[in-house]
């Protein structure tokens, strides 16, 4: 139908071309239709195979032999010491990535039913079906569907579980629909991701923001205070239900059990945005989950955090305050969430779950060691911090070690951002971390890394930042060749080829087998001014100028690093946490806002508008506007300074010349 509408336009191109003048002669429609660059591209990412520190969480690996089915038919390249179909990874041999070093333990943690499933013969076609009679339905769920969310709520400790395809998103607006009648009050937690902004369009609830406290050296939000929760409460004592956020994107969780205990004194609904905690109950030395806690609606993003496929999540609930009817929130999904639902995502769930619950913690336990042992190294580096609990503690909040925030503050005047570093570690060491901003870079660590991914990550870092430090290409490459790291990436084994935390290195890194850092810290001071900050600092001297040691750092011709290095810092973590203390007057709810008709305002008109979109800077996806606001002279000042300095594609929200969306007449 649509063939024939289009083919009934008229001509009207100047030169009598109509306007499928570019159609291939084998009636293509314009444009090369034989590509598909978002396959292209997918092909590509595949064969570069990168050290993953990003999610999802099964970090593109399937079981060694998930392919060796009978009906297997995969090419002959696969290799499945490295996860199936990969090829060695820059950086480290497949035999290396493989296995564990010194701790011997297979990388990946994919069930292997599953992986088998997705791999054999048809693989991802073959498991890829409709609700067929024997299947089970999402919205009617009676058969297996029912079986593996009942499963998953035992896991975790539910009342009722729900299987999500469409992300944690979707499990939050439902959370918040089912919570929320249009006007009700919501205590939220201000730095919560823009999902939350979403299901308040959707409720109609009008959000009391609850600013969250600040880490000055991340320059990351940590969260709100109980007592600042406290606070809202007593205000606001119609509020339904209260919004937090367990843990953050960056490893930080708030004292979820006094939270969760002060919105039930108050007898509110406690709502629990655990994108991010999906495996928070299968360590003890993990933070609480908010399940534990006894919060009533706990959305936990599988993907991220387990061997998930990407968009599957859990909504858990927990009845037994009776706070929640889950009757609305199954009203709601049905609203929400699409009615074809992928079985592949359904079953990642059913098997992520049973990897969690019968291996969770003998995997974890890896994985929070291994972090540990690279928070304990990168930590040496001078100029280099990494968040950790005892820092956090200090504040009220707890962390999760399975997130590896390194912040290069401490070398900003040698140029180094995290971005840069994360360019450097993408382009010259096979690394890709999950986020980088002006100072830190973040890796999300799972049940699916092994300890030879994370000595390829600590040394991969250690060997950028010493080419920033050391400040020439020359020394840089002098440099990497005496890397533990850089002797392997010609494919011989590393020296004797034990991992190199046999070779004397002390306490935890040697504990967890972490390779020894041979040559980095004499490029660090060791050899050039001594180790520790004042070595680091007389090296720093020794740099010419903060362009000349990202160019040792990208170690690819003059100029390149330095280039980047000035281009491209994300939006200013500062900046974004100043606006997010500051929130604006909410001047109509956020569904009038975005229901309502808008307009593109330019910045230097937009002060005293009302927001019609939510603004969000990439990374962290929290937005520093949210639909119904004021657009405040901070908030200008803000954008400005950030589109001004090239950083409007990273500004979701705000159109590439800086203009804004008001709401039409506001
Ligand atoms: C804290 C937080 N909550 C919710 C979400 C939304 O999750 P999803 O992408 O699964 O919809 C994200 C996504 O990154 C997040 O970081």
């Amino acid at each position: 139908m649509r063939d024939d509408r289009r083919r009934s336009e008229p001509e009207d191109d100047a030169n009598g071309k109509g306007p499928f003048s570019e159609c291939a002669a084998d009636g293509a429609r314009g444009g090369d239709q034989a590509t598909a660059p978002l396959v292209q591209a997918l092909l590509e990412y595949a064969a570069q195979n990168p050290v993953r520190f990003h999610m999802p969480g099964h970090k593109g690996r399937a079981p060694a032999g998930a392919a060796a089915h009978p009906r297997a038919s995969l090419p002959p390249a696969a290799d499945t010491a490295t996860g199936a179909g990969a090829a060695p990874r820059k950086g480290i041999t497949s035999s290396e990535a493989g296995t564990s070093g010194s701790g011997g333990a297979a990388a990946g943690a994919t069930d292997p039913e599953f992986a088998r499933l997705l791999l054999a013969g048809g693989g991802a076609f073959a498991a890829d079906v409709t609700e067929i009679d024997g299947l089970d339905d999402l919205h009617a769920p009676e058969g297996a569907i029912a079986a593996a969310q009942r499963l998953a709520a035992q896991a975790y400790g539910a009342d009722e579980t729900f299987f999500l395809v469409n992300g944690s998103t979707c499990g939050l607006h439902a959370a918040i629909m089912a919570t929320c009648r249009p006007g009700d009050e919501i205590i939220v937690s201000r730095d919560t991701h823009r999902a939350i902004a979403g299901g308040l369009v959707l409720s109609g609830a009008r959000p009391v923001y609850v600013a969250p406290e600040v880490d000055e050296l991340y320059q990351i939000p940590l969260g709100p205070s109980p007592a600042a929760v406290k606070t809202a409460l007593e205000r606001h004592p119609g509020a339904r239900a209260v919004v937090v956020t367990n843990p953050s994107y960056y490893g930080v969780a708030p004292d979820i059990k006094t939270l969760v205990a002060t919105v039930h004194d108050y007898g509110k609904i406690a709502v629990v945005d655990e994108a991010h905690g999906a495996h928070l109950p299968f360590h003890e030395a993990l933070p609480l989950s908010a399940l534990e806690a006894g919060a009533d609606a706990v959305v936990s993003g599988a993907h991220k955090s387990l061997p998930a496929m990407t968009q599957a999540s859990f909504l858990h609930l927990n009845l037994r305050s009776g706070a929640v009817d889950p009757e609305a929130v199954r009203r709601a999904l049905r609203l929400i969430e699409t009615t074809s639902p992928s079985y592949v995502l359904m079953a990642s769930l059913d098997a992520a779950r049973r990897v969690a619950a019968t291996r969770g913690r003998e995997l974890l336990d890896r994985t929070i060691r291994a972090a540990a042992a690279a928070r304990e190294r990168l930590s040496g580096i001078p100029g280099v911090a990494c968040l950790d609990a005892d820092r956090l503690a200090a504040r009220g909040f707890a962390h999760d070690p399975t997130k590896l925030l390194v912040s290069f503050a401490g070398l900003g005047s040698l140029g180094v951002t995290g971005v840069e570093v994360a360019r450097l570690l993408r382009e010259r060491h096979g690394v890709e971390v999950e986020l980088a901003d002006a100072r830190n870079i973040l890796a999300i660590l799972t049940m699916a890394d092994s300890w030879a991914d994370v000595q390829a990550l600590v040394e991969a870092i250690e060997s950028v930042v010493a080419a920033f430090v050391k400040g020439t290409r020359r020394d840089h490459a002098a440099y990497g060749s005496d890397m533990p790291g850089d002797a392997r990436r010609d494919g011989s084994p590393g020296g004797d080829g034990v991992p190199t935390g046999t070779r004397g290195d002390s306490g935890k890194a040697a504990a967890a087998g972490m390779a020894t850092y041979t040559g980095s810290h004499a490029g660090l001071g060791g050899a050039e001014g001594g180790a520790g900050p004042e070595g680091a600092a007389r090296t720093r001297h020794e740099a010419t100028s903060p362009g000349d040691a990202a160019g040792a750092g990208a170690g690819a011709g003059a100029g390149d690093g330095a280039e980047h290095a000035g281009a491209d810092r994300g939006p200013s973590p500062a900046a974004v946490c100043d606006v997010l203390k500051d929130v604006p007057p909410l001047r109509m709810t956020p569904r009038e806002a975005a229901l309502s008709g808008a307009e593109w305002v330019p910045l230097d008109e937009a002060c005293g508008r009302v927001s019609a979109d939510a603004i969000v800077p990439y990374p962290p996806g929290v937005p520093v506007v949210c639909p119904g606001e004021e657009i405040t002279g901070a908030l200008v000042e803000f954008l400005r300074d950030a589109v001004s300095s090239g950083q409007a594609a990273r500004l979701r929200g705000v159109r590439r010349d800086g203009q804004v969306l008001a709401v039409a007449g506001h």
